[in-house]
This record gives C-alpha cells, sequence and structure tokens, in this order.
C-alpha cells in the first residue's frame, strides 16, 4: 500500500511541485501542497521541502499564501477559474512578482505543521541539515503569513480567522455555509461551463449550480474590490469566522512557535506567536454552543452564529487543546451523530452528521468522509494524549483506503471512492500513516 500511496504522488508530481488530483485539480493548491509535503517527507526530504518552496514562492507580499498557484501547462479549460479569470497580478500590486500566477484567495494555514514535520522526519538522518537550512528560510515566510491571517483577516482582535468565500474553507460546500450564502444576492454572470463535473460519475458529487453561480459571484465581488482587504471588508457580501480553519491556524502556531526555538528566532517573534495562541483558543472558546455541544461559525454579516453539526465543530480538538470542553466534544465526536453512527461503513468522521436534515452521503463536504480530515484528528488526538482512539482512526482510515484506493473522499455508509481517483493528499497522509509506528 506504501508503494501504491508512493505511485500515485509520482504521476501527479509535476517536477518540484504537486497537482492536487490528475485531471479534476491540475494546478497546486494551498493546504494540498501542504499535506502533500507531509506525505513525501517519507519519501524524499527534498522533494517535501520543494513541495512547500514552490507553494510559498506564490505568496503575495501581504503575506498571504494564495489558495491556488497555477500550472501553465495544464490543459486550457480544464479549470473553471483559470488565472486569466483571477488576473492576481493586473488588479492587485500585492501579487505581482510571483513566478506563476495565482488566485486571489487563501486555505487553512496547514504548512507551519507540515514544514515542522518535514524536519521532525528528518531528525537523525542524512537530510537533517538539509530540512533544518529549508526551516530557517522558510520560517519569515510563514511568520508573514500568520500575520496576515491575524491582521488582515482578524481586525477584531477575536483570534478567528475571516473567510471572505467558502472555497477559503476547503470545505466548499458543507452545510456550514448555506444560511449565509443564502443571503448573496447573485447578479448578472456570464453563462459559464463546469470542467469538474466531466470528471466526477455523478454531479451529485459536486457542488450544485446555485452554490457555483453563489462562488462565481462571489469571486467577481472580489475582483471589484482589486482584492484591497479593506474594501473587501467593507462590502462584501460573504464574511464568515472560520472555526476550523482558526483552529488549524492554532495547531500551526504550535508548529511555528517550534519552528522558531529550532532556529532561535527573536524573542519577540515567539511572544507574538504564543498571544495569537492564546487569542486563537480563546476565539474558539466563545464560539461554543452548549445546546448543540459544537463550535459554531459566526456570519459576521448577520451577527448570527451558523447552526449545523459538521467537523468543523470539533475545532478545539483541532486546535491542540479541547480546552474546558474536551470531554464533551469527544463524547459526541464518538456519539451516533458522527463517528458512532451505526450505519457507518467504518467508524470514521462524516464531514457532515448523518443526523442533519442537509446531509448528503455523496456530496462534497455534506457527507462523505474525507481521509485529510481523518489524519487531522489522528494528530490532534495523538497529542492529546489519546493513544488507543488515535490508532482506531489510524487502522480504520487504512482499512477505508487499502478496500477503496486514494479517492478523494468517501461515502459514510458504504465505503464507495467518490470523486477524483488519486488525489495526491489522501495518497500522501497514507504514506504519514503507514510510516508512522502504531
Ligand atoms: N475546491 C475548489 C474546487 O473544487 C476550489 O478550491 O474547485
Amino acid at each position: 500500500m506504501f508503494e501504491r500511496a508512493a505511485e500515485v504522488l509520482r504521476r501527479n508530481d509535476m517536477g518540484g511541485w504537486t497537482r492536487a488530483a490528475p485531471h479534476l485539480y491540475p494546478h497546486q493548491w494551498s493546504w494540498d501542497s501542504a499535506f502533500i509535503a507531509v506525505g513525501l517527507a517519507r519519501l524524499d526530504t527534498r522533494r517535501a521541502i520543494s513541495e512547500l518552496t514552490t507553494l510559498l514562492d506564490g505568496q503575495w507580499t501581504t503575506g498571504k499564501i494564495p489558495h491556488i498557484v497555477f500550472n501553465p501547462e495544464a490543459p486550457p479549460g480544464s479549470y473553471l477559474l483559470g488565472p486569466e479569470h483571477w488576473a492576481s497580478a493586473s488588479l492587485s500590486r500585492s501579487a505581482l512578482g510571483t513566478p506563476r500566477p495565482t488566485s486571489a484567495l487563501c486555505q487553512p494555514a496547514v504548512h507551519a505543521i507540515a514544514a515542522l514535520h518535514i524536519y521532525e522526519v528528518s531528525c537523525g538522518t542524512a537530510d537533517e541539515e538539509a530540512a533544518r537550512s529549508f526551516l530557517l528560510q522558510a520560517y519569515p515566510r510563514l511568520l508573514a503569513w500568520h500575520r496576515y491571517l491575524a491582521t488582515w483577516r482578524d481586525p477584531e482582535g477575536s483570534g478567528l480567522v475571516t473567510i471572505y468565500h467558502p472555497w477559503e474553507s476547503g470545505t466548499d460546500n458543507s452545510p456550514r455555509w448555506d444560511a449565509a450564502l443564502a443571503n448573496v444576492k447573485v447578479g448578472e454572470l456570464s453563462p459559464y461551463a463546469r470542467p469538474d463535473l466531466g470528471f466526477v460519475d455523478e454531479p451529485s458529487e459536486r457542488p450544485s449550480s446555485e452554490e457555483y453561480d453563489r462562488f462565481l459571484w462571489l469571486v467577481e465581488g472580489l475582483k471589484r474590490a482589486r482584492y484591497d482587504e479593506a474594501t473587501i471588508y467593507g462590502s462584501h457580501p460573504f464574511l464568515v469566522k472560520d472555526v476550523l480553519f482558526s483552529a488549524i491556524l492554532v495547531a500551526a502556531n504550535g508548529a511555528l512557535g517550534e519552528i522558531a526555538r529550532i532556529i532561535e528566532a527573536p524573542d519577540g517573534d515567539r511572544e507574538a506567536i504564543g498571544c495569537w495562541i492564546e487569542r486563537g483558543r480563546r476565539g474558539l472558546d466563545a464560539c461554543y454552543n452548549e445546546v448543540l455541544g459544537l463550535c459554531l461559525d459566526h456570519d459576521l454579516r448577520s451577527g448570527e452564529p451558523l447552526q449545523v453539526r459538521t467537523i468543523a465543530g470539533f475545532a478545539p480538538l483541532i486546535s491542540g487543546d479541547g480546552g474546558p470542553h474536551h470531554e464533551g466534544l469527544l463524547r459526541l465526536f464518538y456519539s451516533q451523530a458522527f463517528v458512532g453512527h451505526d450505519r457507518l461503513r467504518w467508524p470514521l468522521p462524516p464531514s457532515t452528521s448523518p443526523e442533519e436534515a442537509r446531509f448528503h452521503p455523496r456530496a462534497y463536504w455534506r457527507g462523505p468522509v474525507w481521509p485529510v480530515m481523518g489524519w487531522l484528528f489522528w494528530r490532534s488526538l495523538r497529542l492529546a494524549g489519546e493513544e488507543e482512539r488515535a490508532a482506531e482512526l489510524r487502522r480504520h482510515s487504512l482499512e477505508q483506503l487499502s478496500a477503496g484506493g486514494f479517492a478523494e473522499y468517501f461515502e459514510p455508509f458504504t465505503g464507495e471512492p467518490l470523486g477524483s481517483d488519486d488525489q495526491s493528499w489522501t495518497a500522501a497522509v497514507a504514506l504519514d500513516c503507514i510510516a508512522t509506528e502504531a
């Protein structure tokens, strides 16, 4: 299985960076690349380093790491919004000077976790020195990225990251965004085709056309604002505090703090990182909903929490410290509402609770099981000292992949592989799980 997973990454290797999937995602995606680096660390330290370096080369001067760094050789029309649509460098000076064109959104900040992982895996090997110099080079860029998120994406100082588009959450069509998207009034859009639908077995595996209209309309609004953060904050119709992104950032700040220690960064940096962690934890705590027993995203436009039971509700577990709600969150995680649901093929977390009216077992983030989410929970459980639970999660996740291959996501009740085949990040997390002692 290790060899088969490595083969997927080799086939998707574009020379220094990896396309997220062979056809559906022909470019370099931000959080995909971070997970891919986690897997590559088990194969080849230098190649793992170049995965993150090529992504960081796309960083904007504001510190933002764009959600897509484009592949200039991708077949024309193979992805809906190509570089010419975003026009990032002509609309924003902050995007000038990147070697490859970029999109203008961002995605969850898994990168510092991946960078530290590369170093840790290399320790005691001939590559340790190369990994250490990589940390030295990557550190200022990662720090700038986290500072961007702590400032432009959190002018309120809430500890929570504001997203401008469901794509920024990485969980595009999750019911988390339904209520906020319902308030977006879509104007005149030019007709468009959906290449993504040609790469899956059934259209129901992808977001709906109503969702796509809104996704495209939101991009139009961001372009009109010339991707200027202050303008967006003033007028954009979709501004949401994303608890999963925020929790990943807390965990990534934990990793960045460790990198700062290893490379002996200035005390001031380490204090700033410590403050971001504290603030992030407090922010997540404030989003806890006693009735649902979960952490909820918050719609800044309506001023309302977004009430739905999805995997994102367990954000405090991902942040590395469930805080006062740790035990309660774990109980709910293993209950009938999630991992303990009696119809599940494997006890792995579905992206949306099967008890939710808006649950859909085949529709992208509205129900299917995503192996990368399993990896994040596995990591968090181990860090929290929950060794047995972590080992179970790892075992079931590997069973699922062994039966269904390295698919993008899985039908939770049957284990049927869905979305793209040979998804790079799925193969990557499999490599890391296999290589880690059970
Ligand atoms: N996940 C989005 C897509 O499917 C973009 O980031 O295209």
